[in-house]
């Protein structure tokens, strides 16, 4: 018996890291899965583990930056598992080796058209679903960290992560007379492909580790925990918001070795 039991779910970004994490989680607590990216050798694998669950699962090509790519997932959905009662839209990419000052009209383009545009309409897509249905449901959208903080890399993805908090809310007002809830997740570093070439620069690892105040980097399950929460009956009363698995981090100004300097300090005078 899982707290998903019965639940039909799907989770876009699917073919790895927190998505795939997420679809495997779900399946766990006992939803049957619907799976989309535009990396169909990744989905395979995402589909083998969810299977594994013994949950059943379908697995779409779908590029979230195409509306009708996204209308054809939930009906697809709908016509293999006959409803759908979760969906999280976590597609995302992160524009690499530009800034404020360089960023091109189509790095900004696909960043937004994939972290925004593509998390409003499996947003829509979604509600209009689950309202019609009647049965209430749960829409989770993976914003992040920074959604809270700028970066002087990487502006769009803070622009988009930013926009999906703000999205959130207003589909929380709308979906609340319908028993649907709609919030954001915000992850903190969370070790996936996205973030592989920030770890692969050992001093700013460090620096993240140091910055964080429980002092190690999150992992996809991290995420999945959180929206197996938002998922679950027992949610009812969340929307609107936007939940941080992110080790403290944007709780404030911090630093591991500060802290472990002072408790020491504290030791000496006790
Ligand atoms: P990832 O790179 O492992 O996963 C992203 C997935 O999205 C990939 O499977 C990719 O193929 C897919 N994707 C990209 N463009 C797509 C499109 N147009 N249509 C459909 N699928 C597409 O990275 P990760 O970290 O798992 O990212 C998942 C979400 O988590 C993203 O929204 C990201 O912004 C967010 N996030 C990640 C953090 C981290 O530290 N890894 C921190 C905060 C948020």
């Amino acid at each position: 018996m899982g707290h998903l039991d019965g639940k039909v779910a799907l989770v876009t970004g699917a073919a790895s890291g927190n998505g795939r994490a997420m679809a495997v989680r779900f399946a766990r607590d006992g939803a049957d899965v619907a799976i989309a990216d535009i990396d169909t050798a990744g989905l395979e694998e995402t589909a083998r583990l969810v299977r594994q669950q013994e949950r059943r699962v379908l697995a779409v090509e779908c590029d979230v930056a195409k509306k009708e790519d996204i209308d054809r997932l939930v009906a697809e959905t709908v016509r293999t598992f006959g409803g759908l009662h979760i969906a999280v839209a976590n597609a995302g990419v992160v524009e690499r080796e530009t800034d404020c000052f360089t960023m091109t009209e189509e790095q900004w383009d696909r960043t937004i058209s994939v972290n925004l545009k593509g998390v409003f309409f499996t947003l829509q897509a979604a509600a209009n679903q689950m309202r019609a249905q009647g049965t209430g449901g749960r829409l989770i959208a993976i914003a992040s960290i920074m959604a809270e903080w700028g970066s002087a890399g990487t502006p769009a993805y803070c622009a988009s992560k930013g926009g999906v908090k703000q999205l959130v809310r207003s589909f929380a007002l709308a979906c609340a007379p319908y028993g649907i809830t709609c919030n954001a997740i915000g992850p903190g570093f969370i070790e996936t492909q996205m973030t592989a070439p920030l770890r692969e620069f050992p001093p700013l690892a460090q620096y993240l580790i140091d910055r964080t105040p429980v002092g190690r980097i999150g992992t996809p399950e991290d995420v999945a925990a959180v929206a197996s929460f938002l998922a679950s009956d027992e949610a009812s009363f969340v929307t609107g918001t936007i939940v941080f698995p992110d080790g403290g981090i944007t709780a404030g100004l911090y630093s591991r070795a500060l802290a472990m300097a002072r408790e020491q300090a504290a030791q000496g005078r006790s």
